[in-house]
This record gives structure tokens, C-alpha cells and sequence, in this order.
């Protein structure tokens, strides 16, 4: 009885909010300011990390550059160079804590306070659970989660000090629905969209609400990392246009990143339809990529 009576009272507020959307749909969104900022990305070596850089760069950003490949980590540097911006490439390998905190810390010194982090670093490894092995399975979460706390650890207390900054953790759409043979990657994903969805709140609950997040959720991008990916859901996006998203969505402090939009519709009929039905259509989505089968039925 008191939770209906309780929903009856707000009511009017959802209905106040619900017109706030929609009124804010139609209303072209400023883009904040980045310039002077320091800008840190992981796995800024090749694909969506690289391009991510490139878009800084002409914002008159100073870059920090973290990746596991020196020649490619440096590479970029030279490109955000010619951009006009200062690059900062590190070699760090993000599936280890040790090498995270002592990089923050070489950051710190020599560049200066990070206010923008993109957690972007990623691994995958298609295949199912028994093909994949138990060192893989561990470098995923490394890499793809848990990667994100120990550098939001080291470079969120001068943003809070300074109730100013800004988290971008790269996930996925397989963080919100889920793949056959992407079972590591899948579990990793989720994890991640829930490290952003859970900061998001406890930043809100400690009033630091000039700390803003964001999380990007794209389908299959055309980088190489997945291999021969395809789905009736679109064609396999060019990284071009998953950080043209990205960087639309940072600059106008959007929290949930989908690309293409149409997955945030998928995502809600996920909740909602009945699961024969759900079955159909992922049957006619029909998602597709290499894949190794370790099972074999004897
Ligand atoms: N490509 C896709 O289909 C797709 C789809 C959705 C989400 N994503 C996510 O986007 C992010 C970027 O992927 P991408 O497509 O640009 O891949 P990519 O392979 O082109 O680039 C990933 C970069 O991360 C680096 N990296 C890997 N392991 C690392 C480690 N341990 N430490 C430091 N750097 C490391 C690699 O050297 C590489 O430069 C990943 O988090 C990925 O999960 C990709
Ligand atoms: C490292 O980066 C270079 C330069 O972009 C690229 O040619 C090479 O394939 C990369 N190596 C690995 C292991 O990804
Ligand atoms: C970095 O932030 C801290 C607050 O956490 C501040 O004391 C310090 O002066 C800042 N450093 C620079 C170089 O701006």
C-alpha cells in the first residue's frame, strides 16, 4: 500500500521529467570546452584509442598515451604532434597493477594532473569457454575491468579535489546483452558498464558533481579486433564514426554511449519481451565472427 501511495506522489514528477527529455531531444546540446586539459588514454596504440587521440589533439589538449605497443603507442604521439598538441607516450601493460601505479605516478610527475581518463584498453578472445584458456580468461577481466579501477584510483583524487573532471570507460554492447563465444569478453563487458554505472551513483552520493562519466557501448567496429564480424543489426562500423560518437558524447557529458543508437532499443525490448520471442530475433540478427569450438561431443 505505501509503495503505491508513494509511486501516486511522484507521479507528477515523472511526468515533469518525462517532458524534459523529450523538450531536451529537440534543443542542440553545447559542447564543453577541453583545451589546457591533460588527457589520458589506454590501449591509445591502434583503432578506437588512436583515433580518440587524433580528436584530442585538435582540441588543444595535452595527451598522455598509454599502450602495451611501443611502436604503436609512438606512432600516435607523432600524429597528435603534428596536431599541434603535446603527446606523452608510456609503455604500460594495463593487465598489471603494479605497472598502472607506478606509471600514474611517473604521469603526475612529469606531465601534470590527469582531468579527462579514457579507459579504453581491450582484449578479446573469441572462442568457447573450454577453448579458452584459464590465462585468458584472467587477462580479460585484467584488462577490460579491473584495469579501470586501479587507474581510476590513481588519477580520480585530484579530480575530486578539484570537483573537476571526467571518466570514460570504453565497454561494449555485449556489456548489456550477450554473445555465444564471447564468454570472457561478455562477463568482462558487463563488469565494466556496471564499474561506470556504479562510480556514476557513488560520485552523485559524495556531491562531486562536477566529476562527470561516460560510458561508450558499441557494436562490432571495424579494427581488427574481432575477426569477420557481422550481424543483421548494420554493417560493422567504422572506428571513424564510433569516435565521432564518443567524442560528441564526452563534450556534451552524455553518460550512456550507444553506437549505433538503435542497440539502446534492443537493450529495453531485451527487458521486456518474452524469451521465445527474444530468441527469434537474436536468431534473425544472426551475429557472426571467428570463433574457436573447443567442445567436442563424443
Ligand atoms: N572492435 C570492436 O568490434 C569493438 C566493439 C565494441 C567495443 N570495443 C572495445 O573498444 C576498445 C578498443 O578496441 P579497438 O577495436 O580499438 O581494438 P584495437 O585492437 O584496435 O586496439 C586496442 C589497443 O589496446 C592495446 N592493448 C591491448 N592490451 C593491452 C594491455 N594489456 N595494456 C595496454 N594496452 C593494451 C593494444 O595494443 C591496442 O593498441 C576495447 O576496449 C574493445 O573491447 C571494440
Ligand atoms: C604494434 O604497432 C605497430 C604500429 O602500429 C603495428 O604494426 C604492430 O602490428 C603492432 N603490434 C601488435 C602486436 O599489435
Ligand atoms: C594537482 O591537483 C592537486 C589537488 O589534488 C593540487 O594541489 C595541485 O596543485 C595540482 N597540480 C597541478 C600541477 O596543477
Amino acid at each position: 500500500m505505501h509503495y503505491v501511495l508513494d509511486f501516486i506522489l511522484m507521479l507528477p514528477l515523472l511526468i515533469v521529467f518525462c517532458i524534459e527529455s523529450l523538450v531536451k531531444l529537440f534543443i542542440p546540446k553545447k559542447k564543453k570546452s577541453v583545451a589546457g586539459e591533460i588527457v589520458l588514454i589506454t590501449g591509445a596504440g591502434h583503432g578506437i584509442g588512436r583515433l580518440t587521440a587524433y580528436e584530442f589533439a585538435k582540441l588543444k589538449t595535452k595527451l598522455v598515451l598509454w599502450d602495451i605497443n611501443k611502436s604503436g603507442i609512438e606512432e600516435t604521439a607523432l600524429k597528435c604532434r603534428k596536431l599541434g598538441a603535446q603527446a606523452h607516450p608510456f609503455v604500460v601493460d594495463c593487465s598489471k597493477r603494479d605497472q598502472i601505479y607506478s606509471a600514474a605516478k611517473k604521469v603526475k610527475e612529469e606531465v601534470g594532473n590527469v582531468s579527462i581518463l579514457v579507459n579504453n584498453a581491450g582484449v578479446v578472445y573469441t572462442s568457447d569457454l573450454f577453448a579458452t584458456q584459464d590465462a585468458q580468461i584472467e587477462k580479460t577481466f585484467e584488462v577490460n575491468v579491473l584495469a579501470h579501477f586501479w587507474t581510476t584510483k590513481a588519477f580520480l583524487p585530484d579530480m575530486m579535489k578539484n570537483n573537476h573532471g571526467h571518466i570514460v570507460t570504453v565497454a561494449s554492447a555485449a556489456g548489456h546483452t550477450v554473445v555465444p563465444f564471447l564468454l570472457a569478453y561478455c562477463s568482462s563487458k558487463f563488469a565494466a558498464v556496471g564499474f561506470h554505472r556504479a562510480l556514476t551513483d557513488e560520485l552523485a552520493a559524495l556531491g562531486k558533481h562536477g566529476v562527470k562519466t561516460s560510458c561508450l557501448c558499441p557494436n562490432f567496429i571495424n579494427t581488427g579486433f574481432i575477426k569477420n564480424p557481422s550481424t543483421n543489426l548494420g554493417p560493422t562500423l567504422e572506428p571513424e564514426e564510433v569516435v565521432e560518437n564518443l567524442m560528441y558524447g564526452i563534450l556534451t557529458e552524455k553518460k550512456m554511449i550507444f553506437v549505433p543508437s538503435s542497440i539502446k532499443l534492443l537493450m529495453a525490448f531485451e527487458k521486456i519481451l518474452p524469451e521465445r520471442f527474444l530468441a527469434v530475433l537474436k536468431h534473425r540478427l544472426n551475429i557472426k565472427f571467428d570463433a574457436v569450438i573447443g567442445y567436442k561431443d563424443k
